[in-house]
């Protein structure tokens, strides 16, 4: 049987009935029993500054970057806001950039994103692809998780929102079986 492969993940959305932390959870759970996959918030992660980082990069973004470099993969589900990423998760990667070993070269990455509009976060994941293939990450070109009508998909609930719609859990289960094919050609090359 092959290895579990571990998958650092994380949302770009921090508020509580985020529907990309909640496709994000979806995805985990119709992943491939051989994904490890572990959910990171970038809720403490400070807003960038180089008087901060030249007193010391915080712990918040040294445990981030130590668990993207230590994984395998890495998968990121963004909002689409303006066209674009949100600044809290762009913020996260100008951090992650500053340490001493940023963990995006060569990493295997898939992006996956939800939103009200058709259009599925395609901008932001069009400006994700921008700076991460800058900062030389492996990402996933084929198949994308561009997921539009949202308000149709998800439902607010307890601890968070829920996605509820059967064909977009399916669609989930292809998009994680070639996310676990991807990182696995890395892994074993
Ligand atoms: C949005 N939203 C949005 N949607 C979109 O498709 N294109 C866009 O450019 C924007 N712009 C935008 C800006 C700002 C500041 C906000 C707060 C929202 C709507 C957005 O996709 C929607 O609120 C998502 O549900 C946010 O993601 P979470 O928090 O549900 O994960």
């Amino acid at each position: 049987m092959d290895a579990k492969l571990r998958i650092t993940s994380m949302s770009g959305s921090l508020r509580v009935q985020s529907r990309n932390t909640a496709l994000l959870n979806a995805a985990i759970a119709v992943a491939p029993t051989t994904l490890e996959i572990e959910v990171c918030s970038i809720a403490d992660v400070p807003l960038y500054s180089q008087d901060i980082q030249n007193a010391g990069i915080p712990d918040a973004v040294l445990t981030l970057a130590d668990k993207i470099k230590t994984a395998d993969g890495l998968l990121i589900a963004t909002p689409e806001y303006n066209f674009s990423i949100p600044g809290v998760l762009k913020n996260t990667i100008d951090w992650l950039t500053r340490v001493p070993e940023p963990p995006f070269s060569q990493k295997p990455t898939a992006l996956m994103g939800t939103s009200v509009g058709r259009l599925g976060t395609i901008n932001a994941q069009t400006h994700l692809r921008h700076s991460l293939g800058a900062l030389n990450a492996s990402i996933m070109n084929q198949p994308m998780a561009i997921i539009g009508n949202s308000g149709e998909l998800f439902d607010d609930g307890e601890h968070g929102a829920v996605l509820h719609d059967d064909a977009t859990k399916e669609y989930l289960t292809g998009f994680m079986q070639a996310v676990a094919v991807w990182v696995r050609r890395f892994v074993d090359s």
